[in-house]
């Protein structure tokens, strides 16, 4: 049976910072015909326009506000998912260190999330989403068909994001671990919807595995669990 007969399902993957959650998720995606969601790129979007406009992390009532007036539109292209923040295209302003060091704080904003997994939620409505994350299979779709939890070891989650700030890093890689590793740390340690794998998520530890590897065995689950759900239908 072939995946476009049968049932289409959610696939939620959480995971830390640079666990490779987006490459994974957009080839999972492709595989399967589905729809990639990458909700990181959301709170991105959120920080840059909140940075831009001199707004702290510590004002919670004007970030919460912006959240809910922003209209965040996903759409999926040739070279990976665009973001646009009130129509205007802004997908190459959300890697940038300034974002990275306020996202997770902004993120922890209940407001924000709130708003957030609302957006995220109509968009996996329709199913055949798969969206990455850090709350997603506890929180944001905790009915996803299959679940999976993605790390690897720090250093590797570090080397990956150093070789996405390209040639002019700004940054040492030592810097840019403990970086990530304060970025985890705030997202665990958030009060509302914090990163924690969800007790019915697969834990993929994808330290010396290759990309392609861990999108080939998520495709597998997904093809079962859809194959299952249709298999019970009938
Ligand atoms: O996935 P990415 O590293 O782009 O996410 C950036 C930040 O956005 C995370 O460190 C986290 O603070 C926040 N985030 C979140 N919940 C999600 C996705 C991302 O809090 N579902």
């Amino acid at each position: 049976m072939d995946v476009q007969s049968s049932h289409r399902i959610n696939i939620a993957i959480d995971g830390p910072a640079g666990a490779g959650k987006s490459t994974v998720a957009r080839l999972v995606a492709n595989a399967l015909q589905y729809i990639y969601v990458d909700t990181g790129a959301m709170y991105r979007a959120v920080t840059m326009i909140a940075l831009e406009r001199g707004l702290s992390s510590d004002n919670e009532r004007e970030i919460g506000r912006l959240a809910n007036e922003l209209e965040i539109e996903l759409l999926p292209g040739e070279g990976g998912q665009r973001v646009l923040v009130d129509g205007a295209d802004v997908t190459g302003r959300l890697r940038t260190l300034d974002v990275n060091r306020n996202v997770s704080a902004i993120a922890a904003i209940e407001a924000v999330r709130k708003r957030m997994a609302d957006l995220q939620r109509k968009m996996a409505a329709a199913k055949g989403v798969v969206m990455d994350g850090r709350d997603i299979g506890t929180h944001v779709l905790p009915d996803a068909e299959l679940k999976v939890f993605l790390t690897a070891s720090p250093r590797e989650r570090a080397e990956r994001r150093f070789r996405e700030l390209g040639d002019n890093p700004g940054i040492t890689l030592d810097q840019l671990e403990l970086d990530i590793a304060e970025r985890d740390r705030k997202d665990q340690e958030r009060e509302f919807a914090p990163l924690v794998q969800a007790p019915d998520a697969r834990f993929v530890d994808s330290t010396g595995w290759s990309i392609d590897q861990v999108a080939e065995q998520i495709v597998e689950w997904g093809r079962a669990a859809a194959r299952t759900i249709s298999a019970g239908e009938k």
